[in-house]
């Protein structure tokens, strides 16, 4: 099977099968590095970091190197027409005429999407804003597998900053998708957004337990603590909550505790860095004395800041370097298999496998909602110009879009048909979007609008259900 040309955005445009794939190559890599030297011969990576990189960067420009391909690089957006006021989609036309591949990092969210849309070549997300970074979800589930030698089932926890980490994001939705229970453990007022974790919810089946009051939760320094467990016998069905009983299952033992430092640079202010780091978790040899933690594979994507202390690196669990070094095999698979220099196996995946539900219908309509996010890249005056707002409806009840470039989630007030007003100015009117007129609005003709000054500058008046919200009985 072949993956020329695909682009790796988000993490879910891997199958859990080509995940698999692209694992068995890295193997067959790692083990014979200086063999690679004219796979990708004559082939130009081009690779685009407007945030600061040090892994990422070097193991995908290295990569491209021990494949026999060349690289050209921007490091510097000051440095680029982007400074200028050029749009990210016409940076992506013109690198996408120089060269074969494309590498981007970027602090909008969303940015890879667009590059990845506009580019004609395959572009790989090295991190978009706190949205996704896929590939270190490569390398850190390639490190579980070396080390379990599987990825179902897992008990993983998540540490940190769960709210900025991209890293964290793109390696929820990967676990999930292997069947796992993750264990969320944020610093405070870092959660997890909770458009990842109904993300979690909705598409993957996860089932969400909080467990706050948990006895002696604070001394053994575990909580607060909220989990998602994903049942993979049905999917998408919110029943069969598990009976927990969380202390027993700590001491069965995690998998993997995977930490992260604070993104300082994401930071809205008012809250200083300062604050946060009261009380933000830390991982150090008292804490891996805990049972729980016993052959638990500690992990972290790098940079540490005080979260992960120096005194545990040479414990066997310790397993960070590890995931920074398997960057080169992993990344030269992925390059190769989508220059097309190298195909996938077809081996079957056996064991678990959540597919995540994707087909939602699409909003996409000129008039109406934009993203409320204002790191996504369709909220930012250059790229306003060109992009459309395009959304998943991911709910009717009430009425959620969830943004196609970022993932944020909006609930928008007002809606409208396309078809009942027949063209007929007079007839057009709006309703509230939590009226029960919704479900008679087919998905294709439905009308959505933030506000109404925004309904009424289209042309449609209030009906008599724009402000009451009526339920059916
Ligand atoms: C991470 C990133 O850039 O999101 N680093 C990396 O790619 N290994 C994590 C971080 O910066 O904290």
């Amino acid at each position: 099977m072949s993956m020329e040309n695909r682009s790796l955005v988000t993490i879910d445009d891997l199958s859990n099968q080509e995940i698999m794939s692209v694992f068995s190559l890295a193997d067959e890599m790692s083990d014979s590095i200086m063999e690679q030297s004219s796979l990708c011969q004559g082939k130009i990576m081009a690779s685009l970091f407007f945030e600061p990189s040090t892994r990422t960067r070097l193991s995908f420009e290295a990569a491209m190197h021990r494949l026999g391909g060349s690289v050209i690089s921007v490091a510097e957006m000051q440095n680029t027409s982007l400074a200028k006021g050029e749009s990210i989609a016409d940076m992506a036309r013109v690198v996408g005429s120089y060269a074969d591949i494309i590498v981007i990092r970027h602090p909008w969210e969303g940015a890879a999407k667009v590059v990845a849309d506009y580019a004609g070549v395959p572009v790989i997300n090295a991190g978009d804003g706190g949205h996704e970074h896929p590939t270190q979800t490569l390398c850190d589930l390639y490190t579980i597998k070396k080390e379990r030698q599987t990825l179902d089932g897992l008990k993983i926890a998540l540490w940190g900053d769960l709210k900025y980490g991209r890293t964290i994001h793109s390696l929820a939705y990967a676990l999930a998708r292997f069947g796992a229970t993750i264990h969320f453990r944020p610093g405070s007022g870092l959660g997890l957004p909770e458009h990842v974790t109904r993300k979690l919810i909705r598409d993957y089946g996860g089932i969400l337990e909080r467990f706050n009051n948990i006895e002696g939760a604070e001394k053994e320094n575990i909580f607060p603590l909220d989990a998602i467990y994903v049942t993979p016998s049905e999917p998408h069905q919110l029943t069969n909550i598990p009976d927990v009983n969380i202390q027993i299952e700590l001491e069965k033992g995690i998998d993997a505790l995977y930490v992260t430092r604070l993104q300082k640079e994401r930071l809205e202010s008012p809250v200083t860095g300062s604050e946060l780091e009261k009380g933000y978790p830390v991982v150090n040899r008292k804490l891996l004395k805990g049972k729980q933690f016993k052959r638990t594979l500690v992990m972290h994507p790098l940079p540490r800041v005080d979260e992960l202390a120096y005194e545990i690196d040479a414990d066997p669990r310790s397993m960070y370097f590890k995931q920074a070094a398997w960057g080169l095999p992993i990344r030269m698979a992925l390059i190769a298999l989508l220059l097309g220099a190298k195909q996938v196996g077809v081996s079957e995946k056996k064991g678990l496998t959540i597919t995540p539900k994707i087909d939602y219908p699409v909003y996409d309509r000129d008039s109406g909602v934009t993203c409320k996010n204002k790191k996504c890249v369709s909220a930012q005056q250059t790229e306003m110009r060109y992009i459309k707002p395009m959304f998943k409806i991911v709910a009717n009840k009430p009425l959620i879009l969830r943004c196609i470039y970022c993932d944020h989630e909006t609930q928008p007030p007002y809606i409208a048909s396309s078809k009942w007003h027949s063209g007929i100015l007079e007839k057009r009117r709006y309703y509230s979007s939590d009226s029960y007129i919704l479900e008679r609005i087919k998905s294709e003709y439905l009308i959505i609008f933030d506000s109404e000054k925004e309904a009424q500058a289209e042309g449609y008046k209030p009906s008599e259900y724009a402000h009451i919200s009526v339920k059916k009985q």
